[in-house]
C-alpha cells in the first residue's frame, strides 16, 4: 500500500522586502493548486538574472508588476523540475508522480505551484538539476531562434558562455545554422567550443562586430546601434535578448522601444522580446533534447542556504552555463545511513 503524507509546512527560500539582504530560508505553508494548478515537489531549480531584478526590484518598474512595497510573491524561485504532488481542480493532462519542469512561483520551496499549462513532462535523458535550468534559458534562446530564423545562416552569439547563450549556440546549430560562432572571454573558450560553436570570439582581442552576420543573437547588449548595423548583411537580423542597462525606473526599455522606431526602415532588422511562457517550448526543448540537439551545462549546484550567494554570483555576470539549487537535498536519503551502515571514514 502505498502511504501519502500530507504535509502543512515546508521549507522556503523567502523574501519579506526587496533588497538581498532580506532573502533568509524559513518556514512557510505549504500551497494548494487552484483550479487548473498543479503542485509540484521540487526536486531543483536554477538561479536566473531575472530573479535578481525581481529580488532587487531593478529596474524599478519591476515594482509595478511584483508589488509596489513588497514583493507579492513572498516564496523565491521561479523554474524547476520535481514531481505532480496534487492536482488542481479541472487538470486532467497530467497525474500524480510525473515528473515535470516548467515555470513556476515559489520554486525554492518544498512544494511549489504551477499552472498547468507551464509545464511539461521532464526529458528522462538529463537529470533532475538539468530540466530545472531549461524553462526560463532555453526557452528565451529557442524564442531568439526562432525569430531569427537561423537555418542555413551565418550566426553570432553573443554572450554564448551563459545560460541563454550556452543553449543559443546548441539550438542553433540544431536548428540547422550553417555557421555558428560564440563570444566569450577567453577563459570560456574551451566551454563555448564544447557546446558545438564552429567559431570562439575572444572579445578581449577580438572584435564580432568586425566580421558579417546574417543574424547576431545577442545576450549582453553592450553594442552600438551603428555597430551591429555594420556587423550584419543587408537583409540581418539582430535579436536582442539581454541588456546591459538595468538602471532607472524604466532600465533598458526607453532605449528599446526607440530603437525599434530606428530600425522600422531598411532590409536590417532589429528585434527582442520578454519571453513567453508557453508550453510549446518546454515541449521543443524536450524534443531537441531527446535528440541529442542540447544539453543544460552546470557549472555549479548550490543549496538553498546559500541562495543568497547564488544572487551574487548572478549579479557578477561571470557564470557560466547554469547555476542549480538543489531544492531536495534535504529530502534525499543517504544510502548509507537508510542502510543503518556505519560510513567508513575518507
Ligand atoms: N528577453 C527575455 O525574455 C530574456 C529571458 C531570459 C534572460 N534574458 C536576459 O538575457 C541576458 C543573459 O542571460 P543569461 O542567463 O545568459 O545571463 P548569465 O548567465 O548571467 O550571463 C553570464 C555570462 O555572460 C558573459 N559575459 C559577460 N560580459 C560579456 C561580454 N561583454 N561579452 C560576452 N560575454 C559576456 C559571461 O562570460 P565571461 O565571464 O566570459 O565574460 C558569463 O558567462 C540577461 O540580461 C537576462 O536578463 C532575457
Amino acid at each position: 500500500m502505498t502511504r501519502t503524507t500530507n504535509p502543512t509546512t515546508m521549507t522556503a527560500v523567502v523574501q519579506s522586502a526587496y533588497g538581498l539582504d532580506a532573502i533568509e530560508v524559513d518556514e512557510r505553508p505549504v500551497p494548494s493548486p487552484g483550479p487548473g494548478q498543479l503542485r509540484i515537489k521540487v526536486a531543483a531549480s536554477t538561479v536566473n538574472p531575472m530573479d535578481l531584478h525581481l529580488a532587487t526590484a531593478t529596474p524599478g518598474i519591476v515594482r509595478f508588476v511584483e508589488g509596489f512595497r513588497r514583493p507579492k510573491h513572498e516564496i523565491l524561485g521561479r523554474e524547476a523540475c520535481g514531481v505532480v504532488d496534487q492536482l488542481g481542480p479541472g487538470v486532467t493532462d497530467f497525474e500524480i508522480g510525473q515528473t515535470v519542469f516548467g515555470w513556476m512561483t515559489g520554486a525554492f520551496a518544498d512544494y511549489a505551484i504551477a499552472d498547468a499549462d507551464h509545464v511539461w513532462l521532464a526529458p528522462t535523458e538529463m537529470t533532475e538539476f538539468e530540466c530545472a535550468a531549461l524553462p526560463i534559458a532555453g526557452a528565451a534562446a529557442l524564442q531568439a531562434i526562432e525569430i531569427g530564423d537561423v537555418a542555413g545562416k551565418r550566426v553570432v552569439v553573443n554572450g554564448a558562455s551563459g545560460g541563454v547563450g550556452h543553449y543559443a549556440v546548441q539550438i542553433a546549430k540544431a536548428r540547422g545554422a550553417r555557421w555558428v560562432a560564440g563570444v566569450c572571454s577567453c577563459k570560456n573558450a574551451d566551454f563555448v567550443r564544447g557546446l558545438g560553436a564552429d567559431q570562439v570570439i575572444d572579445y578581449d582581442s577580438e572584435d564580432f562586430a568586425s566580421e558579417r552576420w546574417d543574424v547576431i543573437l545577442d545576450c549582453i547588449g553592450n553594442r552600438t546601434d551603428a555597430e551591429i548595423r555594420q556587423a550584419l548583411v543587408d537583409d540581418g537580423r539582430w535579436v536582442v535578448i539581454g541588456d546591459s542597462d538595468m538602471d532607472g525606473v524604466f532600465g533598458p526599455l526607453p532605449r528599446l522601444v526607440a530603437r525599434l522606431a530606428r530600425w522600422r526602415f531598411g532590409s536590417q532588422s532589429c528585434h527582442w522580446f520578454v519571453q513567453g511562457e508557453d508550453v510549446r517550448y518546454l515541449k521543443e526543448l524536450a524534443t531537441l533534447v531527446g535528440e541529442g540537439g542540447v544539453r543544460s551545462q552546470l557549472t555549479e549546484t548550490i543549496s538553498r542556504a546559500d541562495v543568497r550567494a547564488g544572487y551574487d554570483r548572478i549579479e557578477s555576470g561571470r557564470t557560466v552555463g547554469k547555476l542549480a539549487v538543489d531544492v531536495a537535498a534535504a529530502r534525499r536519503v543517504d544510502p548509507i545511513e537508510a542502510s543503518g551502515q556505519t560510513r567508513v571514514p575518507s
